[in-house]
């Protein structure tokens, strides 16, 4: 799968990890799309000190198993605290694994190794406005350095992906035929939703996409789009308003599923450079 194997967005990630770097990334905070919590107003922080890996589907353990994840206790201690001071039911989870969403994409940004990380889990009703404000909540750790990642997909059904090549040939990225119609109608909306709308306009109209008459052919189950919802209230804040995001790199495959590599804001921008 995509996570596994060179591509565009693989490249990206890569030039993003090193931008972080060279700016004294001081953590790194993201929420994926495999772990959510169950719960009205309930979240979840990783805070496990020595995380496994859990096992991926179509990408060989000689990829993953040897990386060193390396959380950061006292970053996920922050996150509890802010969630919690906005009314969150926020707790840590000392036994969470990490899942391929977060760490394959950690061992392409960051191949010399991780910086410290926290895991947000979702919350299981999958609440586009819950999530927004979970972004929201925790977007001043942008101004210390900290790095906030959504890592979903703007198209992801699998219930609609060509998985044959994939089967037949482990070819992930095989297009026997274009895109369905569905998938790239939504998929525009998704980058003109990014590109053209800045601070809290931008977590209007992300919000607004899960009403989007193609959303429900895009996917099929709401996991994959909620850390858009995160990224929107993370980076849609008022003083965000006139920082609009840019698509940077874009990874279609099993036909119908679309990886959109997409920025909001900078280093420059957001961290003040070291005296
Ligand atoms: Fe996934």
């Amino acid at each position: 799968m995509m996570l596994g194997e060179e591509s565009e967005s693989a490249d990206y990630w890569k030039k993003c990890g090193d931008e972080a770097l060279a700016n004294g990334v001081k953590g790194v905070v993201m929420m994926g799309a495999h772990w959510d919590c169950v719960g009205p107003s309930k979240i979840e922080v990783s805070t496990n000190p020595n995380p496994g890996k859990s096992p991926v589907a179509y990408v060989h353990p000689s990829k993953y198993v040897d990386y060193k994840l390396v959380p950061d206790l006292e970053g996920a201690q922050r996150c509890v605290s802010m969630l919690s001071a906005d009314g969150f039911i926020a707790s840590g989870n000392d036994k969470f694994e990490w899942i391929h969403d977060t760490y394959l994409i950690l061992i392409r940004m960051f191949p010399g190794g991780c910086p410290p990380t926290t895991i947000l889990s979702l919350n299981s009703r999958f609440d586009p406005h819950f999530h927004m404000k979970v972004g929201a909540s925790l977007r001043s750790l942008r101004d210390e350095g900290y790095l906030l990642i959504g890592t979903g997909g703007a198209v992801h059904n699998l219930y609609r992906n060509r998985w044959a090549p994939m089967i037949k040939y482990s070819d992930n990225f095989a297009q026997e035929t274009p895109p369905e119609e569905w998938a790239m109608e939504f998929r525009q909306s998704v980058e003109d939703v990014i590109t053209n709308n800045s601070g809290p306009e931008l977590r209007r109209a992300m919000t607004r996409l899960m009403k989007h008459p193609r959303f429900r052919d895009a996917h099929a189950t709401d996991d994959h789009f909620m850390a858009a919802m995160f990224v929107s209230g993370a980076a849609g804040g008022e003083e965000d308003t006139g920082t609009y995001g840019q698509l940077k790199a874009e990874t279609w495959e099993l036909t119908n599923m679309c990886n959109s590599q997409f920025t909001i804001g900078g280093w420059s921008r957001t961290v003040p450079a070291a005296a």
